[in-house]
């Protein structure tokens, strides 16, 4: 099975869901970055928008964005993990693929994009920026929360289970600036930060762009 494809990123996050809770649930606490750029993204999108996380895992961005009173509905391809996103979050949640969402166009002032862009091929980068760009409104804001590196990652072993092949691409930040400006969007703020003694190894960036008209 390609490590890159909808059935093996689905397979991993429905075998893992309930332990990526019990690992990375209560994270977003101790991220006052993470939560400085959400709360930016929400502060400045077009008024009365609606929120998108996209790749919602179990929730916790989609959490803490509902937390400040915006409206959030979630998004992802695992069954496994929108159970928990559902059951602890009580996050409004959707099944679907980041590169064909089912949403119509210009329904969201904001989206978080937190650490799912990885798992789409990178060649596959930018039909997803597409659909994000679809989905927002005219000046709404892009979150990207990202693993900085150069090419693809594979695992087999994801918080102690043994899993098929499942892949993440590692972007720079020049490369990730340039997927953004080809699919309309303009960074307007970056921030980065390093992992957690908890958290894969690598420097993550945190882009907030807006989508021109
Ligand atoms: C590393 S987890 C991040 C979850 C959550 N955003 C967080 O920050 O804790 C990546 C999530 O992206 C989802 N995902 C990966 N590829 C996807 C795709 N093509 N469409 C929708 N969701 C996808 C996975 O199922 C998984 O829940």
């Amino acid at each position: 099975v390609d490590p890159f494809s909808p059935e093996a990123v689905r397979a991993a996050y429905d075998t893992v869901a309930e332990d990526y809770e019990a690992a990375f649930g209560d994270d977003i606490d101790r991220l006052p970055l993470e939560r400085a750029m959400l709360d930016l993204a929400v502060a400045t999108m077009p008024e009365g928008g609606r929120v998108l996380d996209l790749g919602c895992g179990t929730g916790s961005a989609g959490g803490h964005v509902a937390g400040v009173g915006a409206a959030v509905v979630g998004v992802d391809l695992s069954m496994g993990m929108l159970a928990v996103a559902r059951s602890v979050v009580r996050l409004p949640v959707a099944q679907g693929d980041l590169r064909d969402l089912p949403f119509g166009d210009g329904s969201f002032g904001a989206v978080a994009a937190y650490y799912s862009i990885q798992h789409v091929p990178r060649p596959q980068v930018a039909v997803a920026l597409g659909e994000v760009a679809r989905v927002l409104r005219t000046d709404g804001a892009l979150l990207v929360a990202a693993h900085l590196g150069d090419g693809d990652v594979h695992t087999e072993e994801f918080l102690g289970h043994r899993i098929a092949p499942v892949g993440g691409a590692l972007y720079s930040a020049g490369e990730l600036t340039a997927e953004l400006a080809r699919a309309g969007f303009a960074v307007t703020s970056a921030e980065q930060r390093g992992p957690l003694p908890h958290e894969y190894p690598s420097q993550r960036i945190f882009l907030l762009a807006r989508r021109a008209a």
